[in-house]
């Protein structure tokens, strides 16, 4: 087995590396000064079962240029088989028609994945499962539970009555049911009317949440709009206090300062993007690695065992 990093998020890489106790493998990635991406893989590949770690975040259309290109780069030196692990998978968000003559942007991602060559794909938490579909090859698809919920349980131990994991939007809820069932704690849901392309509104809190520790659960956290738009209601609904666990930290713009601002006293984000110096030096944003998890399941993927037998 061979496990080769992109640029996008080398320390994740590096710590999926050391659970592996595989070194990863000597890859030159550059780019020449017109800022074409170019790839060298500087050891043999021929017969190997190659993973590569990329995640398409900022800069997207570079990053996911680069995975292209690596792709490229093994399949022409004849690695056996090829997968893409991509823990951050950016343009899932733009998975369907959103009105006329407008892309589903995920769907040619997808194709343009398959094309370059690769045999599988493993990520984490993608925004919608059904975008599994947009390949014609196997996919795995990590849940984030097991990382979550050791961490909720022992933080909140003795709380537990008190717990109540929310979805902020309504796409969000199956995820955060699915939290909820393993903490045995209730759900609430906010709908949320999103009026405006790029502006979220919160409306309705659906659940009881007086007097609770609200956990709220989501995919992604982008403009931090939705999650602290949901966390202003449900404190005015009585929350004694807000946290949020979001998978992946895209945190855009002034999305560090938003949060760090809004009454949300404390959120819990992934390496599956590598944090930034403002992420690092806000005092209300953490990071749990997702390299145990990623890790364990390169490893059964390349040893042909069960994926699912890690989620029971
Ligand atoms: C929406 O469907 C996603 O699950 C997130 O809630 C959304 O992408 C968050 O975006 P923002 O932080 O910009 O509100």
């Amino acid at each position: 087995m061979k496990i080769i990093a992109g640029n996008s998020n080398l320390p994740l890489a590096q710590a999926i590396s050391d659970y592996l106790e595989i070194p990863l493998a000597k890859a030159t990635i550059k780019r020449f000064s017109d800022m074409e991406a170019f790839v060298e893989i500087q050891e043999n590949v021929r017969g190997e079962d190659v993973f590569v770690v990329q995640s398409t975040c900022y800069p997207a259309n570079d990053n996911l240029m680069e995975l292209l290109i690596t792709i490229d780069a093994l399949r022409r030196g004849s690695a056996r088989r090829i997968t893409a692990v991509i823990p951050y998978f950016g343009y899932a968000r733009q998975d369907r028609k959103t009105g006329g003559r407008t892309p589903i942007s995920a769907k040619l991602v997808a194709n343009l994945i398959t094309a370059a060559g690769v045999d599988r794909v493993l990520t984490l938490e993608l925004h919608a499962g059904q975008i599994q579909g947009f390949f014609d090859i196997p996919l795995d698809n990590l849940i984030v539970g097991p990382v979550f919920v050791p961490e909720i349980e022992k933080r909140f131990a003795g709380k537990e009555s008190q717990l109540v994991i929310v979805s902020p939007d309504v796409g969000g809820v199956v995820r955060a049911r699915a939290l909820a069932k393993r903490l045995d704690a209730d759900l609430a849901i906010i709908d949320k009317r999103r009026e405006q392309a790029g502006v979220s509104e919160v409306m309705n809190v659906i659940g009881h949440v007086e007097g609770k520790i609200c956990l709220m659960v989501d995919d992604i956290v982008d403009s931090g709009g939705t999650l602290c738009n949901a966390a202003q209601a449900l404190m005015d609904q009585g929350a004694t206090a807000v946290q949020a666990y979001v998978v992946h930290g895209v945190l855009s713009g002034a999305a560090v300062d938003r949060i760090s601002k809004s009454k949300i006293e404390r959120m819990v984000i992934t390496d599956s993007i590598p944090a930034t110096d403002a992420v690092k030096n806000a005092s209300n944003i953490e990071q749990l690695t997702v390299s145990r998890l990623m890790g364990e399941a390169i490893r059964r993927i390349s040893n042909e065992e069960s994926i699912s037998a890690l989620f029971i």
